[in-house]
């Protein structure tokens, strides 16, 4: 596969590790490639990093026709970069592609795109413990005409940000407002697509939690509004008695790759993992009765991150003392240890650069 080359000839100089945040910072270059219904993929380069130029009647800006991914390459003690269950992500794309009507790729030659962009762009990648290189590739519809209809011109681009917490938090636990009047998706909607449209819709009510001092919120189905589904940029699990419990994907939630490992952790380690519709009565009564014993969200920005409190309607729940639970900082650890390469990787989930 040829992948052409123009080297930014002005290379940035790195931002200082602790001094990242999330997804403010990008490296020197970008990668390219192009779509057309009668050329198929084409044109893959890497270029310096740079705005693009957009037609004004180009498809994604009227018709938000745009998918995405988010995953990090990880920096080893030993000096070496890996990736974290990269193709996981790459399937992803593909079935949001298939549901937004833009062109799939070819998932061998997407993963060595993507590897040969990390390792052109190595020295982006961090060294501290919890920072990572972030890489977005996103894939966006590009006609230049008005008509509505699925696209015969598309484009992929990947670029990389530098990045450490997502959430000014870090591992301490974040507060989450229940939502019950804005929906995100409903079954046979696009909640199970990473789309750009999904979080433009979810942008009031974080809006709204954030002037209330909560980070995100957590929503609710569509329909009944009744049962709870994941929170705006992470998967959720709560640990109620004996059983850790995550909502079911059931179509309007985005399958996470974080969810998927967390649970195979979980399960190799004996926890009862139920996948199953939860309601938030249910979550409101073992709050009440001190059966919640821990809650948290997952996701490959956020990590895992513990939720201390909920609030729904006028009431604020603390979940149990509010600190980081026991099997919340358990998983943390092995995930964290496995991605950064501190821990073995007994799943083969790790690709070394
Ligand atoms: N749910 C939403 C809405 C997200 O944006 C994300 C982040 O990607 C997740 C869940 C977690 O998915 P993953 O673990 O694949 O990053
Ligand atoms: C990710 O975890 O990669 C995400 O996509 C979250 C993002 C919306 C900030």
């Amino acid at each position: 596969m040829d992948i052409k080359l123009t080297r930014n000839e002005n290379p940035a100089p790195l931002t200082p590790e602790d001094a990242l945040g999330f997804g403010r910072v990008f490296s020197d270059h970008m990668l390219l490639w192009d779509w057309s219904a009668e050329r198929g993929w084409h044109d893959l380069r890497i270029v310096p990093f740079a705005p693009l130029t957009l037609h004004p009647a180009s498809t994604v800006l009227h018709y938000g026709a745009e998918i995405f991914e988010g995953l990090k390459a990880y920096r080893r003690e030993d000096g070496g970069v890996q990736l974290f269950r990269p193709i996981e992500n790459i399937r992803r794309l593909n079935r949001s592609a298939e549901r937004m009507c833009l062109p799939e790729l070819d998932e061998n030659e997407l993963l060595e795109a993507l590897l040969a962009f990390v390792r052109l762009e190595e020295r982006w990648v961090p060294k501290s413990f919890g920072t990572s290189l972030y890489l977005r590739p996103f894939l966006f519809g590009n006609d230049e005409q008005l008509g509505v209809h699925a696209v015969h011109n598309a484009t992929f681009v990947l670029i990389a940000s530098p990045s450490g917490s997502y959430y000014k938090e870090g591992i301490n636990p974040v507060g989450i407002m229940i939502e019950s009047e804005d929906v995100r998706a409903v079954r046979g909607g696009t909640g199970y697509a990473k789309c750009g449209g999904n979080y433009a819709a979810s942008t009031r009510a974080g809006e709204r939690a954030a002037k209330a001092g909560y980070s995100q919120v957590l929503w609710l189905d569509g329909v009944e509004r009744k049962y709870i589904e994941e929170v705006g940029a992470m998967n959720v699990m709560f640990r109620i008695g004996d059983e850790i419990v995550t909502p079911a994907l059931t179509g309007s939630i985005l399958p996470g790759i974080t969810r998927k490992s967390c649970i195979e952790v979980l399960r190799a380690e004996g926890y009862t993992v139920n996948e199953r519709l939860l309601s938030v009565d249910e979550l409101i009564a073992a709050l009440e009765s001190g059966e919640l014993k821990e809650a948290w969200g997952c996701g490959t920005a956020a990590v895992v991150s513990p939720i201390g409190r909920f609030a729904y309607g006028d009431r604020v729940y603390t979940v149990s003392d509010g600190g980081i639970g026991e099997v919340t900082k358990q998983l943390y650890d092995t995930l964290t240890g496995i991605q950064w390469g501190k821990l073995p990787d007994p799943d083969g989930w790790v690709l070394k650069l």
